[in-house]
């Protein structure tokens, strides 16, 4: 990790693990040279720019010089109006009418570490040594207007964090339209887009497609959320590059509202990639001596593929992102009772489920919506945040106290973003939600969406929440969030302000968390916004867990928790079994597959246990302790992708590795069974090829087979009560033989079937 900065040449060399990104000065413009593999770092960088003239209608703004010209110039922060046709990184109104901006280099400070940014999430450093920021101060006098350009680079991490901050010194006012985190011109467009797509339920699937010129890729939200059917995230793959191999530039934005996120490729050919707060429904007015910081974009190269891009973001987001106790600790195995009784339960229900938990070896009861005002269905209450005595006669401390005498830790759910409009907070304070005045208050699930952007509401959300967290010993918390935004408007706001609403709210929101986790430092708070409808990094700083999709359906959540990890660690995904015929899709898949399933995330249950046969108590009795052996491996270790779902052949595989490369943990899964099927291998990574290992199959398969459709099967098949079991005759297979030959997957039948290994290193 260094950043040098070359006065006589003007240029900026940053470099970042395995990584280097290179910013020259162009006639004042920041212009952007490189960003890829490492490079070294000396004279020879000083020829690293070639401007060529060209033939065409791009305009020259220096006489005399024909070379240069905005249009093509690969720029750091693009403008608009002044040359360059593209697709500008920030627009400003000034106090005249003109959107005419043009931004100059007036210096640069390299400090050590990282500096937080104000009111909003992002990667951070713990020691100055870990990290170095370069700020890049740029003006435009005639404007008044400050702009500081931050790069953050990171001894460990092939991560490169940008973000801008906007100042206005003049004595005008001015209004930002758009601010984006990041933009970067790539030299060509050999490239492929791949970014994560999707509905409720259907989360996270990964698309990928080649870059066409005159085709720009647009992603974006207008939702006032990440949202469930675009994700803050986009990455270039050089063409033939692939999950193993080949040069890949992840765009993550640090942002829970809406955003944009673009490739465009112009008529040289070249591709401007740009990341940020969405500017459709964005604007902010900058008084004088005011100022703007833009939400943070984390780039990460990879010059060994998709997964490499994957490994880096997994680490820095698990280590760097996620804060709190946590972080590091192993997350509890978990029963929640919402697809178990939805809002039809009482204090004696909750305790059943208890009772029939604790003996499984399960360590958290978490109790979801319904326990609140008179909710016994989606359309009241949601404000009203004290105890149903009809349902918990005794209050919630004593319904905790029962789950904690079971040997649970118990977790309570919330939604406090909202209100219904049937409830005594909306009855009081009726001008508290989101809404334009005269216009309809449009409702999503029965519920308006409480606003944010006002301190006052956001004062009342933390006091009403400090008195419910410090009611009862909870140890865990659900915030959820169950609709988009519309009538995007505060009763709070002047009207030159009403289109600042929705990063407020943004602001609000964060502020709001950052009081509540620091004074409940203990609680373990999971996000949820109709399961992963707000999966993104920005919940992910304050809450180190989401739950990943409403869809449990085992079949379903392999492309969902896949889809997921291409940029998010499997520490960051809440994955429960649920009971069958699933609730989302209708389909019955074995207790032994969606165990195998949701192993791969934060594992837990969600269904009656009470209504378990003898035969499923034991299974998830050996799921659980299953987990609890490979739980590390799984929150904390290395992921490799094996076989993706959404490669056609029906298969998806993945393992965890940990970091000394001594243990792994293998998942397999096929989705349809094929007559006299070939015997599939997997070929394992990440495994050290010098050593060799022992492995043993996972809670079922002691017989070689998989886990099919039958329940029954699985528990007649006599299939022990250890957790693992000696595979292989117990002889060990090298790691250079398991990484090139492969590992023989066990004789799987029926549909929906799976099989897992651990490895464990053994003396040669
Ligand atoms: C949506 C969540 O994703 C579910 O898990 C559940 O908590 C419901 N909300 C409760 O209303």
């Amino acid at each position: 990790m260094n950043i040098y900065a070359d006065e006589t040449l003007g240029l900026f060399h940053l470099q970042s693990k395995d990584t280097s990104y290179i910013i020259k000065l162009v006639e004042g413009y920041p212009a952007h040279v490189y960003w890829g593999a490492k490079l070294r770092h000396d004279n020879s960088l000083a020829g690293v720019l070639e401007l060529r003239e060209r033939a065409s209608f791009s305009p020259t703004p220096l006489p005399g010089k024909p070379s240069l010209s905005l249009d093509a110039l690969p720029q750091e922060y693009p403008q608009y109006g002044s040359g360059d046709f593209r697709r500008p990184a920030y627009q400003v109104q000034l106090a005249d009418g003109t959107r005419i901006s043009e931004l100059k280099y007036a210096g640069y400070a390299i400090t050590p570490g990282k500096p937080a940014l104000e009111g909003l999430p992002a990667v951070y450093a713990e020691n100055e040594s870990e990290a170095q920021t370069l700020e890049l101060t740029l003006k435009d006098d005639y404007a008044g207007l400050t702009v500081r350009l931050l790069y953050t680079v990171f001894a460990d991490h092939s991560a490169i964090t940008r973000s801008v901050r906007f100042e206005h010194h003049g004595d005008a006012p001015l209004r930002l339209e758009q601010a984006l985190s990041a933009s970067v011109d790539f030299a060509d467009s050999a490239y492929d887009t791949l970014h994560l797509s999707g509905a409720w339920a259907r989360e996270r699937h990964v698309q990928r497609r080649p870059l066409t010129p005159g085709a720009a890729l647009s992603l974006e939200s207008r939702r006032g959320s990440s949202s469930h059917q675009a994700n803050p995230f986009l990455a270039l793959l050089r063409s033939g590059a692939d999950e193993d191999q080949g040069d890949v530039y992840g765009f993550s934005l640090v942002y829970s509202g809406s955003f944009s996120a673009t490739a465009d490729v112009e008529q040289f050919g070249q591709t401007r990639v740009s990341i940020g707060i969405n500017p459709f429904g964005f604007s902010w007015l900058l008084e004088p001596g005011q100022s703007f910081q833009t939400p943070e974009a984390v780039l990460v190269y990879s010059g060994e593929g998709l997964g490499g891009m994957s490994r880096t973001y997994h680490r820095l987001y698990r280590t760097r992102l996620c804060r709190g106790v946590y972080r590091d600790q192993a997350r509890p195995i978990l029963v929640n009772n919402w697809e178990a009784t939805y809002f039809d339960f009482d204090a004696d229900k909750i305790a059943t489920i208890a009772k029939a938990a604790g003996p499984l070896g399960i360590e958290l009861f978490v109790l979801d919506d319904g326990w609140f005002g008179r909710r016994d269905k989606d359309d009241s209450s949601l404000g009203d945040w004290f105890e149903d005595r009809r349902k918990l006669p005794e209050g919630l401390a004593d319904l905790a106290g029962r789950v904690n005498k079971e040997g649970l830790q118990f977790g309570l759910w919330v939604e406090p973003e909202m209100v219904s409009p049937d409830s005594e907070l909306y009855r009081k304070h009726p001008d508290w939600c989101l809404h334009a005045a005269g216009r309809r208050r449009t409702e999503g699930r029965n519920q308006l969406i409480l606003d944010l952007s006002r301190p006052e509401v956001c004062d009342y959300l933390y006091e009403t929440l400090s008195t419910v967290f410090s009611s009862a010993p909870i140890s865990y918390v659900k915030w959820d969030m169950n609709r988009n935004m519309t009538e995007i408007a505060s009763a709070g706001a002047r009207p030159e302000r009403q289109q600042e609403t929705a990063h407020r709210y943004m602001l609000g929101l964060y502020d709001l968390l950052e009081r509540l986790t620091s004074r409940f430092p203990d609680i373990l708070f999971e996000s949820c916004s109709g399961g992963g409808g707000r999966f993104d990094p920005g919940m992910l700083f304050y809450m180190p867990q989401t739950w990943t999709s409403d869809n449990t359906d085992a079949v379903e959540r392999l492309a969902i928790q896949y889809g997921t990890s291409i940029v998010y660690p499997a520490s960051s995904m809440g994955a429960h079994v649920s009971a069958v015929p699933n609730h989302q899709v209708d389909r019955i898949t074995s207790l032994a597959t969606r165990g195998d399933v949701a192993m791969s995330g934060n594992f837990g249950y969600e269904l009656d246990l009470t209504k378990f046969t003898e035969a499923e108590t034991a299974l998830a009795a050996r799921q659980i302790a299953q987990y609890k052996e490979i739980r590390t491996l799984v929150q904390q270790g290395e992921m490799y992708r094996l076989l993706s779902p959404f490669g056609g052949s029906g298969e998806t595989a993945w393992m965890f590795v940990s970091e000394d490369q001594t243990e792994a943990f293998v998942a397999y899964f096929r989705v349809l069974a094929k007559p006299n099927p070939p015997i599939s291998r997997l070929t394992l990574k990440g495994l050290n090829p010098e050593l060799n290992y022992v492995l043993e199959t996972g809670a079922a398969d002691s017989s070689g087979h998989g886990h099919g459709t039958s329940d029954a099967a699985d528990a007649a098949e006599g299939r022990g009560d250890a957790p693992f079991q000696t595979a292989f005759g117990g002889t060990p297979l090298g790691g250079d033989f398991l990484m090139h030959m492969g590992l023989v997957v066990s004789d799987l039948r029926g549909d929906y079937a799976s099989c897992t290994y651990r490895l464990r290193a053994v003396q040669r």
